[in-house]
Formats: structure tokens, sequence, C-alpha cells
């Protein structure tokens, strides 16, 4: 049960990651422990009445009366008083350190942009980098983010390490992201956006600042042209389980061409017209930046774990697995499956 519950909480503000949440998740445990001791005190004294003083058998009239009580309606008034002062200025100071002004100034420089898209997350980074749904930031560095819409309005929330916010088309709006420790934090689009709302899940990978600049620097890299040649005819048909076992080989000779062939579908498939390969004719932007693809953890803002079945999987049938998505069902062959997948897996 205990670690059930904390398995429920370890993704919200109540396992707080950054001095922002902190401070809110502080407010919550005083304001609950003041609650508690408010719940407790008029409950207990009622039960103690209620069983002590309750008619007795031999009890004869009524009990004796008791009117006006200057001090104790003193009391009952200054002392609730007091505490709703407290809690007030304790709200005003955790506003504070929750939100500090994120008025980017006259430059309107942020470390990060983040872009709602129905339903999955474009990011953009000021070094020219651009990725999807896993957000990387330097540890304990305080990044200020901007927040837009392509399409409709969204809600940025990565509970332990940021305030929420809403992405609005048209507008920017901005928060502070803060990671005190390296880790894994898990959000969600916070503000029902269409069918798929449910699975436009985001993650801030928090890492020392080293490892974020190597991270960048991948990264920033266009993606590796293909060594092998393309088969002219298309690859022979596999099994499911032979073609994955084959990706994890080292890529020669029929990997590299599978590779090669899955590189030159791409741009003769539709998926250029909506997605980019920096280092290819495909630049554009409708859906993810693809260019390092299989670095990262998960496919379709969290629907599936990024593995060469699972990629396989939503190439053969997005509209399967994330029913009214932008990314059209192209029916693939099986060899044109096998030519992408292990294109695709090629971008690390
Ligand atoms: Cu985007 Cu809900």
């Amino acid at each position: 049960m205990l670690q059930f519950l904390q398995q429920l909480l370890s993704h919200t503000f109540l396992n707080p990651a950054s001095p922002q949440t902190r401070a809110v998740s502080n407010l919550f445990w005083v304001g609950g422990a003041v609650a508690t001791v408010i719940l407790a005190i008029p409950t207990g004294v009622l039960l103690y009445t209620i069983t002590h003083y309750r008619h007795k058998p031999d009890q004869q009239g009524e009990p004796h009366q008791t009117y006006g009580f200057k001090r104790l309606e003193i009391a009952w008034t200054v002392i609730p008083t007091i505490i709703v002062l407290v809690i007030f200025a304790l709200s005003i100071h955790t506003q504070g350190l929750a939100e500090p002004n994120t008025d980017p100034g006259p430059t309107g420089r942020s470390d990060l942009t983040v872009i709602g898209h129905q339903w999955w997350w474009e990011l953009r980074y000021p070094s020219g980098v651009v990725s999807a749904n896993e957000i990387h930031i330097p540890v304990r560095t305080r990044w200020l983010v901007s927040l837009k819409s392509a399409d409709v309005v969204h809600g940025f929330w990565v509970p332990q390490v940021g305030n929420q916010m809403y992405l609005i088309p048209g507008q920017t709006n901005h928060i502070w992201l803060e990671a005190d420790k390296p880790g894994v934090y898990e959000g969600q689009c916070a503000e029902f956006c269409g069918a798929q709302h449910a699975w436009m899940l985001l993650r801030v990978i928090a890492q020392p600042q080293a490892v974020f600049d190597s991270w960048q620097r991948d990264q920033s890299r266009r993606a590796p042209v293909p060594t092998g040649r393309a088969r002219s005819a298309p690859p022979p048909a596999t099994g499911t389980g032979n073609t994955i076992a084959r990706f994890q080989q080292p890529a020669t000779g029929s990997t590299a061409s599978l590779i090669a062939s899955g590189a030159q579908l791409f741009q003769q498939l539709p998926c250029q017209s909506c997605h980019a390969i920096a280092g290819t004719k495909a630049n554009a932007g409708i859906g993810p930046d693809l260019t390092h693809l299989a670095g990262r953890t998960t496919l379709a803002a969290g629907r599936l774990d990024n593995t060469p079945a699972n990629l396989k999987e939503w190439l053969r049938d997005p509209q399967e697995y994330k029913e009214g998505s932008h990314m059209p069902n192209l029916l693939l062959t099986p060899n044109q499956l096998d030519a992408l997948t292990a294109y695709l897996e090629s971008l690390k």
C-alpha cells in the first residue's frame, strides 16, 4: 500500500525536484498540517462532549446553561484570523519563490522554446538543436522556457520540476524549469486538446552539465549519409523477429543497403512532406524532427517505447496506436517497413 502510494506520488509536486516546486510542496504540507489540527480539535471536543455530557438516566430537567462568554468569543475570532493571515502570508511568500519573474526582457531570449502540437511537443534550443517530447536540461541550472502552440491550447506540466502553464496559439508564455538532481521527470499535457490528449506525454531529462553539453553536440550533427547501396529491388521479406535481430548487428553488407533503401524510401514516400531530417532534403515541420529519432526513449509522445519492433509497428499503422493522429497509415509493404525501420534506427 505504502509502495503504491509512493509510486502514485513519485511524479507529482509532492516529490519536488526544483526550488519552485519545493516551495509549493512545503506550503501544501504546512497548510495540510494546520487544516488537520483545525479538524482534529473541534472534532475531538465534539466527540468528548457527546460521550461525556450525554443525558443520564437519573438526570432531571435541563443542564446548566451558559449565556455570553466574552473571552471564548474573542478567542475563536482572533485565533482563526491569525491562522488565515499566517497562511495568506505564507502563500504570498510561496508565490514569490514558485513564480520568479519570467519576463525575458527586451531581447525576448529564452533557454528553450516548447511548441505544443496535436499531439506532441516540439523543442527548439537556441543552439539550433530541434527535438521532440524529451527535454534535456543541465542539472541545477534555471532555464527560462518559452511556451507556444501550433494549433490549439495545450498545458505544459512536469510537476516535479516546474509550474503548470498554458500554451496558447498566437501568444508566448514563460515558465522556469530547473532540476536539483539528475533524473527523468515525467510530464503530461494538462489541458484537453483533442482525441489524443492522453497520449501527449513529455519528459524532462536532467543531466550533469558535461553530459548535457555532449548530448547537445551530438544533436547538432546532421544525419549520417547511408554508406550502403540502396537495393534496386525491394529487400527480401523476412520474419519480424529476424529483422529486429539483424538490426542489432553492426551495419555491414545487407544492413547498410537496407538503411540506404530506407533513406531513399523516406524521400520518395510522403514522409518528407511532414518531417525533417537534417542533412537531407526533408525539412518540413508538421511532424517531429527525426534527425536523432533513435536517440529518444519513446515514440509518438510517449505512446510506445522506442524499440525497433515498436517503431515498425508504429509505421505499419499509426492510427492503431494513436487514432486521429496526423500521421496517416501509408499502407507500407513489409519490405518497405523493414527498410524504413532500419533507416530510422540508424538516426541516433
Ligand atoms: Cu495537448 Cu492536451
